[in-house]
């Protein structure tokens, strides 16, 4: 197994150190544009393998070549939020930044699973089927598991039980239209709603929608990163062991919850052969709703980003 992180910076590294300390692969490489960062950031996760005891070897490039025939591309480079920012302003810099990125990696590595984690999420991962003309089975992106950790952590806090008893299901686009299923949320197989009240429930969501936001008003000079890492680290195991779990992961739709041509995210199976298969649930009039104000909003910012990279 051969992995690359495109993106050496707080996403990128932290998705790298995490995955060398599981052994989820036998190399890892970390490229970025700035010169010595990847390879200072890769020798010194190399070096802490035998504290890890860990035999995966990082290796840090500014160069393509290096990473012939990888397995799996992670794709993490690009701008990151300052305060006051939604992840749509980062869409003219970071289109050209996916595209051209993508379109190198893929010189090498034709073979490989595309794992989008650039923002705005659904339309860096639509950008990056554009560009590799790969079927959806091969091109997905991280939102999902992030969105749904932070609305699994919120719960927990505010039950005071374990956050691995809650399970939960959030669909649609990544940022503040996104649509967390209330309905689908357990604490231990039983409804949330049986244990947090209505109005707490929606100040939950609301947090949840606006999850992102909070970190990066905190760090003021970037975005979150340990979560985002964590999340990415969880699909690339679930490909790597062929666990096929059922993870919310942005996708192409087509016909699914009746879209086609856009991604969105929504529950998939993950395995050996990639985005094995969507998951369609039924939902409800309010819920259908939701969905549609999100995929309207990242409808209209795909055409913004096709209209950037065909100028
Ligand atoms: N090729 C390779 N690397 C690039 C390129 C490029 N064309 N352009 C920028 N980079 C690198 C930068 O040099 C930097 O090291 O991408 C890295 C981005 O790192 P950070 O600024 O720390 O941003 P990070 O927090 O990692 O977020 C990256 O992930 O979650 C999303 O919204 C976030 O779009 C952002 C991305």
């Amino acid at each position: 197994m051969k992995i690359t992180v495109i993106g050496a910076g707080n996403v990128g590294a932290t998705t790298a150190q995490l995955l060398a300390n599981a052994e989820l692969a036998n190399e890892i490489y970390l490229v970025d544009i700035l010169e010595g960062i990847p390879e200072g950031k890769a020798l010194d996760m190399y070096e802490s393998m035998p504290i890890i005891g860990s035999d995966t070897k990082v290796f840090g490039t500014n160069s393509y070549e290096l990473t012939k025939d990888s397995d799996i591309i992670i794709q993490t480079a690009g701008l990151a939020r300052k305060p006051g920012m939604s992840r749509d302003d980062l869409l003219v810099k970071n289109a050209e930044i996916v595209s051209s990125c993508i379109e190198q990696a893929f010189k090498y590595s034709p073979n490989a699973y595309y794992l989008i984690v650039s923002n705005p999420l659904d339309v860096m991962t639509y950008v990056a089927m554009q560009v590799t003309k790969l079927p959806r089975q091969k091109v997905f992106g991280m939102a999902g598991i992030l969105d749904t950790a932070r609305y699994r952590a919120f719960i927990s806090m505010e039950l005071g039980v374990s956050m691995q008893d809650i399970q939960a299901l959030i669909l649609g686009g990544h940022g503040d239209t996104m649509v967390p299923l209330v309905r689908y949320t357990t604490v231990a197989g039983i409804p949330v709603t049986d244990l947090i009240s209505k109005e707490r429930l929606d100040e939950i969501v609301a947090r949840t929608a606006g999850g992102g936001g909070e970190i990066v008003k905190y760090l003021k000079t970037g975005s979150a990163y340990y979560a985002p890492s964590a999340a990415v680290v969880q699909m690339v195991e679930s490909i790597v062991r062929d666990q096929k779990r059922i993870l919310p992961c942005s996708v192409l739709l087509q016909g699914e919850f009746g879209y086609n041509d856009i991604v969105l995210g929504v529950p998939v199976i993950l395995g050996r052969n990639g985005m094995e298969k969507v998951i369609e649930l039924k939902l409800n009039d309010e819920e259908k709703a939701l969905l549609k104000t999100s995929a309207d909003h990242v409808k209209k910012t795909i055409e913004e980003a096709m209209a950037l990279i065909n100028k």
